[in-house]
């Protein structure tokens, strides 16, 4: 069986390590395209030494551009890879204009389309992101998912409940293979912090760091959490434009107990979340690294498409006004938090995966076979 699997920005390099893995270990052709969606070392290359994922066997050089013009490029880079390659299946992973670009092109070009991450919804049709999952789902031939909210949505918009596979996170697994590992990081020493008394801090959506008075109002919490608590900010290119652009950087500049930094390599900032006493973010991922790190997590957004989070983890969103952020830290100081580990999330979803995949395919192969 031959996989085409696709990876293009910084969140989709953990998900493919562990399938990657998974599928080197049985009789799989995995061949890996990386669109250059990101393409920053430290945004791309860290990823791939830190987890040691494959040498990309073909990399589409797209670059940044709008939201049209990215996927645009890579639709029209992926095709003839496609038509060369011939695979049995694309495979793609979470949300990124990469994943729906491929997409696609692929069901297009009628090759199966395997969506890991299915069925996310935040129901937020402002975020690119839920564009990018609700179109890659009604176009995908096998869906797997990470948490029973995922498969009560995909039930709901009519998806053939055949195609949908409650698997657990691939996020997950490489957490798990990589946290001893990540014990060894002297990121404490070399930021001069002390285990459970600092914060980690991330913004790189647009809804948060587009807009100069949302910006301006998380700083301000910031300001206020920082003379208590020190907080660490690696820094994503977008957010670092815009706050030069907007001339928040002084104010950020002003906090003597935050420290700035680049984006961390994964190790780095696995070791970083893990030994934080609380941690700030509008991202997706870090929402469930969080939950099962046992570590509490704010979440800076309206919405999450990863309700298991708040459920059953460390998850509280709380939204972007200063008052909503500082109250839900005073909750975290007052020890709020009673996480369990979600359903599935062992180690072990690339695994499942690779051996679903495994029977779909020897099914499609055997005379009548769908
Ligand atoms: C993308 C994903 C988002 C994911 C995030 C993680 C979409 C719609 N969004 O958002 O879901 O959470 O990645 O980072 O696909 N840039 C660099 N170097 C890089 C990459 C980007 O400098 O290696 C800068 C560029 O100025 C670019 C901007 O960051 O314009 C945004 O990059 P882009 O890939 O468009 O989206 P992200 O905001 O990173």
């Amino acid at each position: 069986m031959k996989i085409l699997n696709v990876c293009g920005a910084r969140p989709n390099f953990m998900k493919i390590a562990p399938l990657m893995r998974a599928f080197a270990a049985r009789p799989i052709n995995a061949r890996l395209v990386h669109t250059g969606q990101h393409y920053d070392d430290n945004m791309s290359k860290a990823f791939f030494d830190d987890l040691h994922i494959p040498r990309p066997d073909i990399n589409l050089e797209v670059g940044s551009g709008s939201h049209a013009l990215q996927t645009a490029l890579i639709m029209q880079r992926f095709e003839p890879v496609l038509l060369d390659e011939k695979p049995d299946a694309v495979l793609v992973v979470g949300d990124v204009n990469s994943t729906i670009a491929c997409g696609l092109v692929a069901v297009k070009l009628q090759i199966p389309l395997v969506h890991v991450e299915a069925g996310l919804r935040s129901f937020d049709r402002t975020m690119p992101e839920e564009i990018n999952r609700l179109l890659t789902d009604a176009i995908s031939d096998l869906l797997f998912v990470t948490e029973p909210s995922g498969v009560r949505n995909l039930h709901r918009e009519g998806i053939d409940p055949a195609k949908i596979h409650l698997v657990g996170n691939v996020m997950i697994d490489t957490l798990l293979a990589h946290r001893e590992l990540a014990e060894r990081s002297d990121i404490l020493t070399r930021l001069k912090l002390t285990p459970k008394e600092y914060g980690v801090l991330t913004l790189h959506r647009p809804a948060n760091v587009d807009d100069p008075a949302v910006l301006g109002g998380i700083l301000s919490a910031l300001e206020e959490i920082q003379r208590q608590t020190p907080l660490v900010f690696p820094v994503h290119p977008r957010t670092r434009g815009n706050l030069e652009r907007t001339g928040l950087s002084a104010r950020l500049g002003r906090m003597s107990n935050l420290v700035v930094t680049e984006p961390l390599g994964y190790l780095d900032f696995l070791k970083l979340m893990s030994s934080a006493r609380v941690v700030l973010t509008d991202s997706g991922g870090i929402q469930e690294e969080t939950t099962v790190l046992g570590v509490p997590c704010l979440t800076l957004r309206a919405n999450t498409e990863r309700p298991v989070t708040v459920e059953q983890g460390t998850n509280q969103v709380v939204g972007m006004s200063p008052d909503a952020i500082l109250a839900g830290y005073r909750r975290v100081l007052a020890g709020y938090v009673r996480p369990r580990v979600p359903e599935l999330w062992d180690g072990k979803a690339a695994e499942r995966i690779a051996d679903i995949l495994l029977r779909w395919h020897a099914g499609r192969s055997r005379p009548g076979g769908a």
